[in-house]
């Protein structure tokens, strides 16, 4: 893993919130743990709540015990690693409060006899990021272009035109450069290890396209419902949720070209084109692209679960989508007239991400029929989650005095081919920020671009009202109706590879 090379700061607007105690302050520390966070450093978290500086420790401490990839944090490191901890309250609205952090910051530099690089994350509601940054802006801590970084969480925007709106008003304040627009799929080690795939295998390259491959699909599975979050869901739903951002992303660096170096313009200019390229259905045909659903009560892995509309937090009459399947187009020479069939949803009957490029069948069956009875089309499996890792699935000759041909496969698992746990995503992308590298992060246009592809679907699911949304019971793989997206197309479903009964 990578090392920090400098002293950092990082503020984390919301340090009170959710992402922080899950998922932020779990990667810090871990990365601390791997010496790939380089001292001096501190982590300031910034919020509304009235927190005591040890109450805001023990909640982090809390988070690290549950949420950490290496189980609960051992005495002796977190009292050495929680004395980087501060807390500062905050309204977001008040100027004293940031003139309050510029002194605390230059404290710092002082303290620390080097300039810190500033990592500023929201991880905040979208609606405070524009007074926030303003803020920030005013009281001069964004000014430092070099090390002053501002991290922006999804979602980014409601829809294409928010999403515009917001990239102008940053734009306006601050260059390309500064701003990171966070996706943590794209800090995924198998999601990352797709470029190396594709692109560092003579092997593979010259199979991913038209000729060779009949199709693609993209499951992300969850089997959890919306948790504490139903105020959030319930006014985003499953497509702005996932398929505008991480579906996208996997589907852009599954269809992408060969990029000419591993430079971030280079990268974000390459999945740019693939998003250009997927096709906008007109009003005519969209319904044939596109399903929804939403889940009602039911068992999922054997315990009996509330239906979304019982969710706390969410409108006991909603019509918003927790399921969501796609068909898309990508109109240019590699891929056209190969399907992207995309799907994602909650209270499914199991948590799984998954791509699965399903080959062509061979162009001539030359084995009798009674050798092929249950043959399968080859298959890749990639692995994001979890058992991470690459299945390719083919045909072989069954050992016997006759030509039987059974489907079997080869693996490579991370677990056993490196045998470290892998950093999460949010190590990989905190690190990324530090260094001042974006390859990882969406541009400004990726993030409008992703807008307009999905634009089509929300118009029309706008049109269409609530009168057509199809309900499924939790731990099942969503409506009929999404099964008929696929199956109209003479396919199917496949279930993601670590779900299958053993
Ligand atoms: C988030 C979504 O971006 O990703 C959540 O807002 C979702 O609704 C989560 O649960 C899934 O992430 P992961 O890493 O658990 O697959």
């Amino acid at each position: 893993m990578a090392t920090t090379t400098s002293p950092t700061a990082f503020v984390i607007f919301g340090g009170g919130g959710d992402l922080t105690w899950r998922k932020l302050v779990p990667a810090l520390y871990n990365l601390w743990l791997d010496g790939a966070l380089h001292e001096p450093f501190r982590v300031i978290g910034v919020d509304l709540k009235e927190m005591t500086p040890a109450d805001f420790t023990a909640r982090l401490r809390d988070g690290v015990d549950l949420f950490s990839r290496r189980g609960k944090a051992e005495e002796e490191p977190w009292a050495r690693f929680a004395e980087h901890l501060s807390y500062l309250r905050a309204d977001f609205a008040d100027k004293a409060a940031f003139a309050a952090l510029a002194a605390e910051l230059d404290g710092l530099d002082r303290a620390w006899e080097a300039p810190a690089v500033r990592v500023f994350y929201l991880s905040t509601p979208p609606s405070v990021v524009r007074p926030l940054v303003q803020q920030l802006c005013d009281a001069g801590l964004a000014a430092d272009r070099e090390r002053a970084r501002i991290v922006c969480e999804k979602p980014f925007g409601h829809d294409l035109e928010s999403a515009r709106e917001l990239n102008a008003f940053l734009n306006g304040l601050l260059p390309e450069s500064q701003i990171y627009r966070i996706d943590h799929y794209l800090g995924k080690e198998p999601v990352q290890n797709i470029l190396a795939f594709r692109f560092a295998n003579t092997v593979q390259e010259p199979l991913w396209n038209r000729r060779y491959i009949d199709h693609v699909q993209i499951t992300v599975a969850e089997a959890v419902g919306v948790e504490s979050r139903g105020g959030y869901y319930d006014h985003a739903g499953a497509l702005r949720d996932m398929v505008q951002n991480h579906l996208l992303q996997v589907l852009c660096l599954v269809a992408m070209e060969p990029p000419v170096t591993f430079d971030a313009d280079e990268l974000r200019n390459k999945k740019m084109d693939v998003l250009r390229a997927i096709r906008r259905p007109g009003p005519e045909l969209v319904q044939n692209h596109v399903e929804r659903g939403q889940y009602s009560a039911g068992w999922v892995r054997g315990e009996r679960v509330p239906g979304y509309r019982e969710e706390p937090g969410v409108d006991p009459a909603s019509t918003t989508e927790t399921f969501v399947a796609l068909k898309l187009w990508i109109d240019n020479w590699r891929w056209q007239d190969v399907p992207f069939y995309l799907r994602t949803g909650k209270r499914l009957p199991g948590q799984a991400s998954e791509v699965c490029i399903q080959f062509r069948p061979v162009p001539h069956q030359a084995f009798p029929a009674s050798a092929i009875g249950e043959m399968e089309p080859n298959r890749l499996l990639l692995r994001i989650q979890p058992h991470e890792g690459i299945v390719m699935r083919f045909q072989a000759k069954r050992p016997g005095s006759s030509m039987r041909l059974a489907t079997v496969e080869t693996l490579f698992s991370y677990d056993s081919a490196f045998g470290t746990s892998e950093p999460e995503a949010y190590e990989t992308l905190l690190l990324d920020v530090v260094e001042g590298d974006a390859t990882q992060f969406m541009r400004g246009d990726q993030v409008e671009e992703a807008w307009e592809v999905v634009l089509p679907f929300l118009q029309y699911w706008q049109q269409q009202g609530s009168a057509d949304l199809p309900r499924y019971p939790a731990g099942t793989w969503g409506p009929e109706s999404a099964h008929g997206l696929i199956a109209r197309d003479g396919r199917v479903w496949v279930v993601p590879s670590s779900l299958e009964e053993p």
